[in-house]
């Protein structure tokens, strides 16, 4: 038994902004972004919430299975940038959605590993008969935890929500691969906005804001990135004891272009296997990859019987791969 994905659904805010909105914020350019990231413009929530968008996403991932939502069993949202602690989203998605009958839960904190960690938690419960149906989400408003100050980090990351319904199928279960090194966790952090108790801890003014906002050594996670990724492919590879020529997609968390490139290179494997999308979206951490999965699915680019390999990476550090096969009928 396994989970299979069985339809995908995505939530891009209306407001694009393009390089040179953001060049008009902090010294950088359009021609300097597009070089190092791949990126020509993110989508900004206005109107939008998390909330909202995972709610859209799910909704539409529900249709494209063809699954009414009182017919899900889990719902798991992943996110590092809730509306609020309490109730989660996946919560908030289940009333606006109806699914009455669904456990809900976050995995907050896994950041741009979130979805890759989402798919394997639902896919074990499928596997296990613990439930039948699954919806995963993964929705980011990244532009409320960016420094809008910091050229390293503002040009990088965007917002938007992406979704998959996966359902208990008979098809080949693959295993995962994940990693996380806490030690190396400074390379990319972010303050919690709710560090005093108002009682014994003094309330946040002697913090400086900037703590409140997403600090990245660039170069440091791009190299973790470029040399962990590449492994954990190759690991995941041999635990199921495939090959890269069997896997017919590579979806890739997308953090930036280069990292894309580089993966490919290491692994001998052409681009035409990495499909990329940030160019339109940006880094939208959790988010990134269901909505490169609806997007492929939406072009017609998944086929019944291909090997997809999901990939992601970030703070923690986290790093993992997962293998799925797409739906054989
Ligand atoms: N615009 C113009 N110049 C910039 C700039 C910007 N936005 N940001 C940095 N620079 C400058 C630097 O000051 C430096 O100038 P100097 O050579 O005069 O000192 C130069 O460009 C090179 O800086 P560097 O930090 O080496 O750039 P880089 O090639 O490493 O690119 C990142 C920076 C952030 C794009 C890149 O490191 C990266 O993508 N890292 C991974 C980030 C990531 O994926 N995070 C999320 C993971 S989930």
């Amino acid at each position: 038994m396994t989970g299979s994905i069985c339809g995908t659904g995505s939530y891009i805010p209306h407001y694009a902004m393009d390089n040179n909105a953001v060049a008009d914020l902090v010294e950088t350019s359009d021609e300097w972004i597009r070089e190092r990231t791949g990126v020509i413009r993110r989508h900004i929530i206005t109107e939008e919430t998390t909330t909202s968008m995972a709610a859209e996403a799910g909704r539409r991932a529900l249709e494209d299975a063809g699954l009414p939502a009182e017919e899900i069993d889990l719902i798991l949202v992943a996110t590092i940038s809730s509306d609020a602690l309490l109730p989660c989203t996946a919560c908030e998605v289940q009333k606006t959605l109806g699914a009455v009958n669904a456990t809900c839960f976050d995995l907050g904190g896994a950041a741009c590993t979130g979805f890759v960690l989402a798919y394997n938690t639902a896919e074990a419960y499928l596997a296990s008969g613990v439930y039948k149906t699954a919806l995963i989400i993964g929705s980011e408003s990244l532009s409320a935890l960016t420094n809008w100050k910091d050229r390293g980090t503002c040009i990088l990351f965007g917002d938007g929500a992406g979704a998959a319904v996966l359902k208990a199928s008979e098809q080949r279960r693959y295993l995962p691969v994940t990693h996380s090194e806490g030690a190396k966790g400074e390379a990319l952090v972010c303050k919690s906005r709710y560090d005093s108790n108002g009682l014994t801890k003094k309330c946040n003014e002697c913090i400086p804001e900037e703590k409140y906002f997403i600090r990245m050594d660039g170069q440091a996670v791009f190299k973790f990135a470029v040399r962990k990724v590449p492994e954990v492919i190759e690991e995941v590879l041999e635990k199921n004891s495939l090959s890269k020529e069997d896997i017919d997609l590579y979806i890739l968390h997308q953090a930036n272009k280069r990292i894309v490139e580089a993966v490919a290179k290491r692994l001998g494997e052409p681009m035409e296997k990495f499909p990329v999308n940030v160019q339109e979206y940006g880094n939208t951490s959790s988010a990134s990859i269901p909505i490169l999965l609806d997007e492929l699915n939406g072009a017609g680019k998944l086929k019944p019987g291909q090997k997809l390999l999901l990939a992601g990476f970030g703070a923690g550090l986290t790093w993992g791969a997962s293998v799925l096969g797409t739906a054989e009928t």
